[in-house]
C-alpha cells in the first residue's frame, strides 16, 4: 500500500485527518457557539461509551443532569446534541417558546431507510405546517380524537378479548393481540380496512414495525459514527431492517393502489381517499406535500408512531396488574361497582373510574416510554440561557427527568397509581405529566392513544385476571428497559370462575 504521511498507509492518513478534522469541528463548535456544557468527548465515538455505560438510559440521563445541570451537550459520535432536563427547562423550550423549537433535525440513516425523511415526524417548516394539518383535519373527519371513533375502537376490543378468551388460559405474550387491535384502530382511518388477527400481510407489517424499533438504537448508531457502515456483514441488523422495511412498504404500496382503482371522488372514505383526491387536483410547488411519496411517508409514521407506543404501554400495564394483584383487584372492583359485568366499560364510564384512569396514567409515568422524546432543532439561531445554539442543532427533550423527578412526586420509583387520586376521590391532572410532551409539536394521537388505553385496559381487567404463568413469577427489571422484555401472562375469564 502507498506511504502517504510519515510512512503512514493510506488507511491510517484518513483515519487521522478525519480525527482532526473532527477534533477541530468539535471545537470550533464549543468556541463559535457557545454550547452548554457536557462529559468530555472523543473524535468519531462522541460520547457513546457514557451512552452505553447503564442498561437503563434513564439512571444515565440522571447522573449527566446531577453532573451538568438541566441543559447539557452530548456528542452522538460526531453529532452535537443538546439535552433539555426538568419540568420547567422542557416548558421553557419546548411549550413557551415551541415556535422557535418546531423544527426536526436533518433526517437520520434509520429515519431516511424508514420513510425517506418525508413523514410527519421528521420534516420541518411549511411542508411539517402543510403535512400536520391536512392530516388533523382529515383523521378528524373519520373521528380521529372524537368520541364517535369509540364504536371502532369498541369492535377491536371485542376482538380482542374474544381472541384471549380463545387461547383457553395458554399462557401468552400480550404484545401479539394488541398489536393487532390496535393497528387495525389506524388501519380503519387510514385505509378504511380491518384486518383479521391471522392476516399474515398484516401480521408481517406489524412485526416490521417491531424489528423496526428494535433495532433502532443500532441505526442510530450507525448514523451517527458513518465508519461503522463499513463493517462486513450485517452486524447491526441494518440490512436486515431494510428489507423489513420494504416489506411494510411494498404493503403499503398495494394497499394504494387499490384505493387508486377504485378511487370515486363521491366516496371518500378514509385518509388515502381524501390523499389522492388532493393528488388529483395537481398542486404544485415546492411545498407540495400531495404526492405518492409523501403518502407513503405519512402512512409509514403514522402507523409507526400509532400502534407500537400504545401497544408497548399495554403490554406493560399488563405486567403490572400481573405483578401487582392488589392494585388489580382494586381496579376491577371499581368497575364491577360502576359498569357492571354485563356490558364493555365505555367512554361514559371514564369519569367514574377514577382509580382505573390513574392506573393508566401511572404506566405511562413509571415507564416514560418515550424516554427522549423526538429531537427537535432550532428553527433560527437561538439563546437559551446564556447558551447559544445553532439552527438545526439536535435538541431533545428528556422526558423521563421530568416523570421521574423525585421534586415532583416524591417517590418516583414506586408504582402508585394514588398519587392520580385526590383526597376527595377526584382524578388529578398535575401539569408535569406530559408523556406526550406538549407544545407545538406534540403528539397527535394523544387523545386516541388515551381512548384506547382506557378501553382495552378497562375491559381486559373487566374479562379477565391477569397473573403470571404458573410457577412463574414476574420480576421487575431492576431499572427496567422501556420496552418490557418479551414476558408470558396468564389470562383467567372471571365469567368461567
Ligand atoms: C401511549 C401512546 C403514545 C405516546 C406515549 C406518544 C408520545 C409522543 C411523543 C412524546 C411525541 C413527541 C412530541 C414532540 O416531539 O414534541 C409524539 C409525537 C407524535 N405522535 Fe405520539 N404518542 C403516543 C401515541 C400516538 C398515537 C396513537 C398516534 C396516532 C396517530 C401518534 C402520533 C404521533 C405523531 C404523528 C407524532 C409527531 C408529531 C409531529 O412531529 O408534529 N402518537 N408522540
Amino acid at each position: 500500500m502507498s506511504s502517504l504521511i510519515f510512512g503512514l498507509d493510506i488507511f491510517t492518513t484518513s483515519l487521522v485527518l478525519l480525527v482532526t478534522f473532527l477534533a477541530i469541528l468539535f471545537f470550533w463548535h464549543r468556541h463559535h457557539w457557545k454550547l452548554p456544557p457536557g462529559p468530555a468527548w472523543f473524535p468519531l465515538v462522541g460520547n457513546i461509551w457514557e451512552l452505553t455505560s447503564h442498561p437503563d438510559l434513564r439512571i444515565t440521563l440522571q447522573r449527566l443532569q446531577k453532573k451538568y445541570g438541566d441543559i447539557y451537550t452530548l456528542y452522538l459520535g460526531p453529532v452535537p446534541t443538546i439535552v433539555v432536563c426538568g419540568y420547567d427547562a422542557i416548558r421553557e423550550i419546548f411549550i413557551k417558546r415551541g415556535i422557535e423549537f418546531s423544527d426536526r433535525p436533518a433526517a437520520n440513516l434509520p429515519i431516511i431507510m424508514f420513510n425517506g425523511g418525508k413523514g410527519i415526524g421528521s420534516v420541518s417548516g411549511d411542508i411539517w405546517k402543510n403535512q400536520r394539518k391536512f392530516i388533523l383535519v382529515t383523521l378528524r373527519r373519520f373521528g380521529f380524537g372524537r368520541y364517535n371513533l369509540e364504536d371502532k375502537i369498541q369492535t377491536e376490543v371485542k376482538l380482542f378479548v374474544s381472541e384471549i378468551e380463545n387461547l383457553n388460559q395458554t399462557p401468552f405474550k400480550m404484545m401479539t393481540p394488541i398489536q393487532t387491535g390496535v393497528g387495525n384502530v389506524i388501519s380503519h382511518l387510514v385505509f378504511g380496512a380491518h384486518f383479521s388477527h391471522n392476516d399474515p400481510r398484516f401480521k408481517i407489517m406489524m412485526d416490521g414495525f417491531d424489528s423496526f424499533v428494535h433495532y433502532l438504537s443500532a441505526g442510530y448508531l450507525v448514523s451517527f459514527m458513518p465508519i461503522l457502515r463499513f463493517v462486513p456483514g450485517d452486524l447491526f441488523g441494518i440490512k436486515n431492517i431494510a428489507k423489513q422495511i420494504q416489506v411494510i412498504k411494498d404493503f403499503v404500496n398495494e394497499l394504494i393502489e387499490e384505493h387508486v382503482n377504485k378511487f370515486d371522488e363521491r366516496n371518500i372514505a378514509d385518509f388515502i381517499d381524501a390523499f389522492i383526491s388532493e393528488m388529483n387536483k395537481q398542486n404544485d410547488g415546492e411545498n407540495n406535500i400531495f404526492t405518492k411519496e409523501y403518502l407513503v411517508a405519512i402512512i409509514m409514521d403514522i402507523f409507526l408512531a400509532g400502534t407500537v407506543t400504545t401497544s408497548t404501554t399495554i403490554t406493560w400495564a399488563s405486567f403490572y396488574l400481573a405483578t401487582r394483584p392488589d392494585i388489580q383487584s382494586r381496579i376491577f372492583e371499581e368497575i364491577k361497582a360502576n359498569v357492571g359485568m354485563e356490558r364493555l366499560p365505555s367512554m361514559k364510564d371514564k369519569q367514574s373510574l377514577v382509580y382505573t384512569e390513574a392506573f393508566i396514567m401511572e404506566v405511562l409515568r413509571m415507564t416514560s416510554m418515550v424516554v427522549f422524546s423526538i429531537s427537535h432543532a432550532p428553527v433560527t439561531d437561538v439563546w437559551i440561557r446564556g447558551f447559544h445554539i445553532p439552527k438545526g442543532m439536535q435538541i431533545f427533550p428528556d422526558i423521563s427527568s421530568v416523570l421521574s423527578d423525585p421534586a415532583i412526586w416524591g417517590d418516583p420509583a414506586n408504582f402508585r397509581p394514588e398519587r392520580f387520586v385526590s383526597e376527595e376521590g377526584t382524578l388529578l391532572k398535575p401539569a408535569e405529566f406530559i408523556p406526550f410532551l406538549k407544545g407545538r409539536r406534540n403528539c397527535i394521537g394523544a387523545s386516541l392513544a388515551r381512548m384506547e388505553l382506557f378501553l382495552f385496559i378497562s375491559a381486559l381487567v373487566q374479562r379477565f385476571e391477569i397473573m403470571p404463568p404458573e410457577g412463574e413469577t414476574l420480576e421487575i427489571n431492576d431499572g427496567g428497559t422501556h420496552a418490557p422484555q418479551p414476558f408470558y401472562i396468564l389470562a383467567i375469564s372471571r365469567h368461567a370462575k
